[in-house]
């Protein structure tokens, strides 16, 4: 017998500063104690930016919320934070359907994504960690977060905004799914990020921790007035702040163990309930 899947709960595209918005999706809702937002970006400069392409299977909502807010024609750059494939799933699908888009990778993302990556390097501009993109109105910066789980990685800061686009850096499960972290509990809020950065980023357990509080002043040295990423809903003005102390408290937290076998077997066990 099938059980009948949960409604799952829908977002639409948020704005979070003038001409810049948060396209949200997640994933985990009904099925598991917690979701994992999957979220993108849509900047409409002078010359329109998408930030990330999401996961493939939900890419038919993906590209729809992106075209409620920008003409295909008119997207001019795709900036790409990673390789991983919660960043890349309609990477190609949006190529395909924006003649004007060039994207905006780096050398290694090429060399990791091999052939999957179907778009010809007459289309690709190649930004690093430091370097910026002019995008007419505004410049923007790629600033690696402190927190990432490919080699790849740099964030995105709009100075014209102060939105910074952290990749997967700020991240967080949410209980339910929600648009702000303001509607999170503040305690879960905070734990729930060490325990995803040390998840997803279990060498921060390694590092020296000067250097690594060097990082999080980067990124607060860029004054963001918002963070967005992947991974966590939108942390506004008044939250910017805790999310940066939070993050170097990281490396010296203790965090729950992620799901084992045991795990594994009481959930196969479930299913051949339900079957
Ligand atoms: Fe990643
Ligand atoms: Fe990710």
């Amino acid at each position: 017998m099938q059980a009948t899947a949960a409604p799952k709960t829908r977002f639409q595209p948020t704005r979070v500063a003038p001409e810049t918005f948060l396209i949200h999706e997640h994933q985990g809702e009904g099925e598991g104690p917690v979701s994992v937002a999957l979220n993108t970006m849509v900047i409409r400069a002078a010359e329109p930016v998408v930030v990330d392409t999401g996961m493939a299977e939900y890419g038919d909502q993906y590209l729809d919320d992106v075209f409620s807010l920008v003409e295909p024609q008119d997207v001019r750059w795709v900036f790409v934070s990673h390789d991983d494939v919660d960043h890349t799933g309609s990477l190609n699908r949006l190529a395909g359907a924006c003649p004007n888009a060039t994207l905006v990778i780096n050398w290694f993302m090429v060399e990791r994504m091999g052939r999957s990556l179907e778009v010809p390097p007459t289309r690709w501009r190649w930004i690093g960690d430091g370097e910026s993109l002019d995008v007419g109105d505004r410049v923007l910066h790629a600033v690696r977060p402190p927190v990432f789980d490919s080699p790849t990685t740099r964030g995105l800061f709009d100075p014209t905004t102060g939105v910074y686009w952290a990749s997967d850096g700020f991240a967080t499960p949410m209980p339910t799914p929600v648009p702000d972290v303001a509607e999170l509990d503040p305690t879960g809020w905070l734990e729930g990020m060490a325990m995803f950065d040390q998840y997803v980023s279990p060498w921060l357990l390694l590092v020296d921790d000067a250097k690594f509080q060097r990082t999080v002043d980067r990124v607060k040295a860029l004054a963001p007035t918002t963070i967005v990423g992947c991974h966590t809903p939108v942390i506004g003005p008044t939250h910017v702040g805790a999310a940066l102390d939070a993050t170097r408290r990281v490396p010296s937290m203790t965090v729950p163990p992620q799901p084992d076998q045991v795990v594994l077997e009481a959930i196969q066990a479930t299913l051949g309930a339900a079957a």
